[in-house]
C-alpha cells in the first residue's frame, strides 16, 4: 500500500485506487508548511475524533474533492451541520462495506469535542480490509485491552498506525505492546514531533520497535512509500 504522510496524524492510504485520508491537520501544522493543502487528494476522509489537530482542514478538503467524509455519528453529524454534503455516519464495532474494502469502528480511549464544543461521542479507530492489504489506523488512543480483539475480528493487518508521542497518547513503550495486541509486524508511527510535549527521540523509537521484532516507520512529512 503506498503511504503518504502530511504530518502529526494525518496520512493518505491508496487503496482499490482510490485515496483515503486520515485525520487532516495540515495548514495550522508549523512542521507541515511544505505540504499544499490545496492539492492534497481525496476520495474518503477519515476522521477519528473531534480535536483540531486531527480535523481542521477536512471541511476545506472535503468541499474541493467531494470525498465522503467517515466518522463517528457525533463528528460525522457536526460535519454534515457545517455543510459537508458526503457524509458516512458509523460507530462503534459497526463495519461497512465500501468500494475500496471494509471499514470497521473499533475503540479507542481518548476524548472528543468539536472545535465549537459540541460533544463528539468516543473517538475511533478503523480498521480497513481491501484487496490490496489490511491496516489499523488506531486514531488518539492509550494502550487499551480492546486491541486485543482487532486480530480475532478482522483480518490479518498488514500495517498498523499506531501514536508514539505520549503524553496525549500512547507512548513508544506502549506501542510497541500495542503492535503485539493487533499481531502486526510493521508499525507507522503518528502523533509525535509536532507540539512540545509529543517530541520524540526517533533512532530510540526505531530500536525499541526492532528488540520486540517489529519495524517501525517514521516517514518524512511530504514522503510518499510503498510499505
Ligand atoms: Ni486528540
Ligand atoms: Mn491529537
Amino acid at each position: 500500500m503506498q503511504v503518504t504522510y502530511y504530518g502529526h496524524s494525518c496520512f493518505s492510504i491508496l487503496v482499490s485506487g482510490k485515496s483515503l485520508l486520515f485525520d487532516p491537520f495540515v495548514s495550522q501544522n508549523e512542521l507541515a508548511i511544505q505540504v499544499d493543502v490545496s492539492a492534497i487528494p481525496a476520495d474518503y476522509i477519515f476522521i477519528s475524533h473531534g480535536h483540531f489537530d486531527h480535523m481542521s482542514d477536512a471541511l476545506a478538503i472535503a468541499k474541493r474533492t467531494g470525498a465522503r467524509l467517515v466518522a463517528g455519528f457525533e463528528v460525522g453529524e457536526w460535519f454534515q451541520k457545517q455543510g459537508c454534503e458526503h457524509v458516512h455516519l458509523m460507530n462503534h464495532g459497526g463495519k461497512w462495506k465500501f468500494d475500496f474494502g471494509t471499514v470497521k469502528l473499533v475503540n479507542a480511549v481518548h476524548s472528543s469535542v468539536l472545535p465549537d464544543g459540541t460533544y463528539g461521542g468516543n473517538p475511533v479507530g478503523f480498521v480497513i480490509e481491501s484487496a490490496d492489504g489490511n491496516f489499523y489506523y488506531s486514531g488518539d488512543t492509550a494502550l487499551t485491552m480492546d486491541m486485543q480483539l482487532i486480530p480475532r475480528i478482522c483480518a490479518k493487518l498488514d500495517l498498523a498506525l499506531l501514536p508514539i508521542g505520549d503524553n496525549f497518547t500512547m507512548g513508544i513503550e506502549d506501542a510497541v505492546i500495542a503492535s503485539e495486541f493487533v499481531e502486526c509486524d510493521k508499525i507507522v508511527g503518528l502523533h509525535y514531533d509536532t507540539f512540545g510535549y509529543i517530541r520524540v527521540d526517533h533512532e530510540l523509537a526505531v530500536r525499541k520497535f526492532e528488540s520486540a521484532a517489529k519495524e517501525l516507520f517514521l516517514l518524512n512529512i511530504g514522503e510518499s512509500r510503498d510499505i
